[in-house]
């Protein structure tokens, strides 16, 4: 019966056998490995981006935002206004239920402050075709110092399922000559 106890107290004292040696050794090895490899792919891989985070209240971000798009909108396209900040400057952009706003134009080779956070949900920055991916959370602002080297139009998908609009969450960034 299961609650009688074992008739030897130390049970558990057993030799190991060989090929649970080997496979604790492989996978002890593989963790170490994996382990440097997040450092080693931090700089020399190209999808993985050194960013900060802050606690920030989604209100506070979202007047951060409208305030550079009251400033520096320079036209609309369906509807977004398209935003133009100066080189070097603090620039936004919302991810919220569904949709990234607004949508960017930079300029080729000038650095930026991108600021990212989420008004509600979880949601994934993906950047195509670059594939430069982001987890955007409400409550947080991940600042990235961004500098374009490609001209060309750059897509914005949400690779974080959040609802029924998820497939919807498309956005757009620009970058100019
Ligand atoms: Cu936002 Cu999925």
């Amino acid at each position: 019966m299961a609650l009688t106890p074992p008739s030897e107290r130390i049970w558990w004292r057993q030799p190991i056998a060989k090929i649970e040696l080997i496979w604790i050794f492989v996978a002890f090895t593989w963790g170490v490995l994996m382990f440097f490899m997040m450092i080693y792919w931090h700089g020399a891989g190209e999808q993985n981006l050194s960013n900060e985070a802050y606690q920030i209240k989604p209100k506070v971000f979202a007047e951060k935002a409208q305030k550079m798009i009251d400033e520096y909108t320079v036209r609309e396209e369906n509807g977004f206004p398209v935003v133009r900040p100066p080189a070097g400057s603090d620039v936004y952009l919302i991810a919220r239920l569904w949709q990234w706003w607004p949508v960017l134009e930079l300029e080729k080779d000038q650095s930026y402050r991108l600021h990212l956070s989420s008004m509600d949900w979880q949601h994934g920055f993906s950047l195509q075709p670059v594939n430069i991916n982001v987890q955007v959370h409400p409550g947080y602002e991940i600042v990235m110092t961004v500098k374009p080297d490609r001209a060309g139009e750059y897509g914005l998908i949400c690779n974080e399922f959040c609802g029924i609009g998820h497939h919807n969450m498309v956005g757009k960034i620009h970058v100019v000559e």
